[in-house]
């Protein structure tokens, strides 16, 4: 899809996402994953800041998005939690950072939408300062047949209307990017994973 279109499509989402923040389920997960940050932080597509609440304080994060809309909500949100964050509207495909930049690096339900994830990855992986950590809560390709068939039937359908590919096969894309899993845990028959992972220096 057109870069443009996609930037739209998630601008479109941007009030929905920013209501969803309260889901039980998903705040139990964030809870999990963020209370390992540390350090300079930083958020790929950060949406509307549904990750900050469950941040260390003392944290120092770097907020990136390619929806305007998306990033004027988290900004709210980050008043709102007293965080400090500065945001870079951009796409990540095209973002550049010196390697080893930052101690940890975020990203939540977003490796369904990038163009190439592979790139992503293999950014996130030079990005991330040895010792450091990657933090990624990551839906994908289900284990179960039927769930996955259905996924594979309406993958088309849901790309072209929520931005997201529902086909993704994330802990193979995460092993093929030399990211090194300390830990992973997968909910709703293989669906969604929570990953602990470190740069592979
Ligand atoms: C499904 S939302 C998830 C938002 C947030 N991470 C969360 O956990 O709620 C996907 C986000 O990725 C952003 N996004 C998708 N592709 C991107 C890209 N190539 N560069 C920057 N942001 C991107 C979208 O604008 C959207 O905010």
């Amino acid at each position: 899809m057109e870069k443009q279109k996609l930037i739209r499509i998630f601008d479109r989402q941007a009030t929905q996402y920013d209501k969803k923040r309260e889901d039980p389920k998903q705040k139990l997960w964030r809870q999990n994953l963020l209370s390992h940050a540390k350090g300079e932080v930083l958020e790929l597509a950060v949406g509307t800041g549904a990750n900050f609440p469950y941040y260390p304080k003392e944290v120092k994060i770097t907020a990136t998005d390619f929806s305007e809309a998306m990033i004027e909500k988290a900004q709210q949100a980050v008043k709102h939690y007293h965080l400090h964050a500065d945001f870079i509207c951009s796409d990540i495909e095209e973002l550049n950072f010196p390697d080893q930049s930052f101690d940890t690096i975020v990203s939540t339900l977003s490796i369904c939408s990038y163009k190439n994830p592979i790139v992503v990855l293999d950014k996130i992986k030079r990005w991330c300062r040895p010792g450091g950590k990657i933090l990624l809560m990551e839906h994908g390709i289900s284990s179960n047949f039927m769930v996955s068939t259905l996924q594979k039937t309406f993958n088309p359908l849901l790309y072209r209307v929520y931005g997201c590919h529902y086909t993704r096969d994330i802990l193979g894309l995460i092993s093929e990017s030399g990211i090194k899993i300390d830990k992973a845990e997968s909910y709703w028959l293989n669906m969604v994973h929570l990953i602990w992972a470190k740069p592979q220096h």
